[in-house]
């Protein structure tokens, strides 16, 4: 497995879990726990994510670009989530909320799989997105029980 089929089945987890979230009736405890299912995928994958892609794009001057944009993206990701942790989810809004969250990871977790993956995958070799893909899983797997505890 190299580095991008690792990231994508997080991709289609997060894309799977935003649905769910966004279609749930709204019960207090029902969205609670789709939300913390959802926080801890994003949180998880978009750490490692950093740690073991885009790190070592920013090393590369044409890496450096997209890394920066693909970083800026998961900090917005990472203060919608915030607001939403600290809302109730049945107040009038929240729901609304959480759409403008899921309507930017999916746009985010395009612009990764169309763009940047494949500029990504002309500057890294094929032992280092190998290598790369055990470093992420291993980090990935780590947070995700850090972060569901
Ligand atoms: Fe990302
Ligand atoms: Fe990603």
């Amino acid at each position: 497995m190299n580095i991008y089929e690792a990231l994508r089945e997080s991709h289609d987890a997060q894309r799977e879990l935003c649905a769910n979230l966004l279609a749930s009736a709204p019960d207090v405890n029902t969205r609670k726990q789709l939300f913390k299912s959802l926080k801890v995928e994003l949180e998880a994958h978009a750490a490692a994510e950093e740690r073991f892609l885009y790190s070592p794009m920013l090393m590369e001057d044409a890496g450096l670009s997209i890394s920066r944009h693909a970083l800026a993206e998961h900090h917005e990701m990472e203060e919608l989530m915030e607001e939403l942790t600290t809302n109730d989810p049945t107040v009038q809004g929240w729901l609304t909320r959480a759409k403008a969250l899921c309507d930017k990871v999916n746009h985010h977790l395009d612009e990764e799989e169309k763009v940047f993956f494949q500029l990504s995958g002309k500057i890294l070799s094929d032992t280092q997105k190998i290598k790369l893909a055990k470093e992420y899983l291993a980090d990935y797997k780590r947070l995700k029980i850090k972060y569901s505890n």
